[in-house]
């Protein structure tokens, strides 16, 4: 990830702007760690000051990352040329120029788009890990009256799909960069025509981190059309003794398992496994009934103000623990008396969610992005209230 160090660094007057970035303030902890709000265009993110032993390290806040990567670099290099900085170190400057430009990120969608935006006109097909994404691609190309929607959490994978659609000219894949776990729940019911899940990492010392699991499974069905599937292919013998009990959890199942059945396309991943002569399994598992409709998605927000003020004097740090959530109020930042920033992380065990709450003219949000009411999240939410409004 971008970043610069330097050996003197001493904060300047904001907000101060350049090249389309504003740097709005500073936030610093009790520890002395600080964060800078930084906007470019309707981006928001924090770039972090850790100051060192020998120098200072500047970086983005690693939860408010964004892609392209060159608006991070971009961002540094006007955070350096304000701050006037002498730099001992820099990765801010990308060694040969990319050919995909900041336009071409517009195909990668944030969890808003998808609550609120996404077109059900046409069929869906979604890939949860598309990795390289020989196979998204190759749908894409297959279905070009379909709508492909591949979730990938990895950034180099999701910048060399972005590419490749612009080279290829494919206008009929959205990308989502976050929890597949969590994405299948923005999803309207009985829309989406195939789910693949090829080579999921398997997972085997951290069980509760595999994407297949009950509720995944569950989810499926709920959004999968009649006759949709949802398809699993795994080299892991493991994985296909988890996937075997995890499938047959269902009361009554229509599951299909093929062994060491080509498909038109082969991964680089499924190459490497092929070339050492490993087993491979499918699982293809057919919905064959209409799901309920589940009633469209609101965003968790905060109505009542709240003064900062009080908030910083009740502070600790602390995890309150429910049956299957939590919260864990992490760090306390401070922009000046009335506003700044809490680092929490909430909402199931098995699958947290780490934001900032950004507190500004006594009003609060989750920053960078809002938070779905999964229902985890919103009992999260109720502990953060009791907290905030005693
Ligand atoms: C072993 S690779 C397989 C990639 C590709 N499907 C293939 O067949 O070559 C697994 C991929 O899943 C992605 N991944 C892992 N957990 C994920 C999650 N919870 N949500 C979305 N993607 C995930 C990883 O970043 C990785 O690219």
């Amino acid at each position: 990830m971008p970043n610069i160090q330097t050996t003197a660094f001493e904060p300047i007057v904001l907000p101060a702007s350049d090249n389309g970035f504003t740097f709005h303030s500073y936030a610093t902890s009790p520890r002395g760690e600080q964060l800078v709000l930084t906007t470019y265009g309707e981006k928001a993110f924090l770039l972090q000051i850790l100051q060192r032993k020998h120098n200072t390290l500047i970086k983005t806040q690693k939860l408010t990352r964004l892609s392209p990567v060159s608006i991070l670099q971009d961002a540094l290099h006007s955070f350096a040329s304000l701050h006037d900085l002498e730099l001992t170190y820099a990765n801010i400057h990308p060694e040969k120029k990319s050919i995909i430009q900041e336009e071409d990120f517009s195909i990668l969608k944030g969890i808003e788009y998808f609550v609120t935006q996404l077109s059900y006109k046409k069929k869906i097909i979604v890939e949860v890990g598309f990795g390289s994404g020989r196979h998204l691609l190759y749908q894409a190309k297959q279905n070009p009256d379909k709508l492909i929607i591949g979730i990938e959490i990895h950034k180099p994978s999701i910048e060399q799909v972005i590419k490749q659609c612009k080279l290829q000219e494919i206008d009929n894949i959205l990308i989502a960069d976050f929890d597949a776990r969590i994405f299948l729940q923005l999803l309207h019911s009985n829309t989406v025509a195939q789910i693949f899940v090829h080579f999921p990492v398997p997972w085997d010392k951290k069980p509760h981190r595999r994407v297949i699991s009950d509720a995944f499974v569950q989810e499926s069905l709920r959004v999968l059309r009649e006759q949709g599937t949802l398809e699993l292919r795994t080299d892991s013998e493991n994985y296909f003794a988890y996937a075997w009990d995890t499938f047959n959890n269902l009361s009554k199942y229509d599951l299909h398992i093929r062994k060491n059945y080509d498909l038109p396309i082969s991964s680089k991943y499924e190459d490497r496994w092929k070339r050492k002569e490993k087993n491979i399994y499918d699982f293809i598992l057919t919905n064959e009934e209409r799901s309920e409709e589940k009633k469209s998605f609101d965003t968790i927000t905060f109505e009542e103000e709240v003064s900062f003020e009080d908030v910083q004097k009740r502070f600790q740090n602390i995890t309150i623990k429910g049956d299957d959530h939590f919260v864990h109020f992490e760090d306390i930042y401070f922009i000046d008396e009335k506003n700044g920033f809490i680092k929490i992380s909430l909402g199931a065990y098995e699958k947290p969610e780490h934001k900032f709450l950004l507190f500004k003219e006594n009003k609060i949000q989750y920053f960078p992005s809002t938070m779905l009411p999964l229902t985890q999240n919103v009992k999260s939410h109720k502990i953060i209230k009791e907290f905030l409004y005693v």
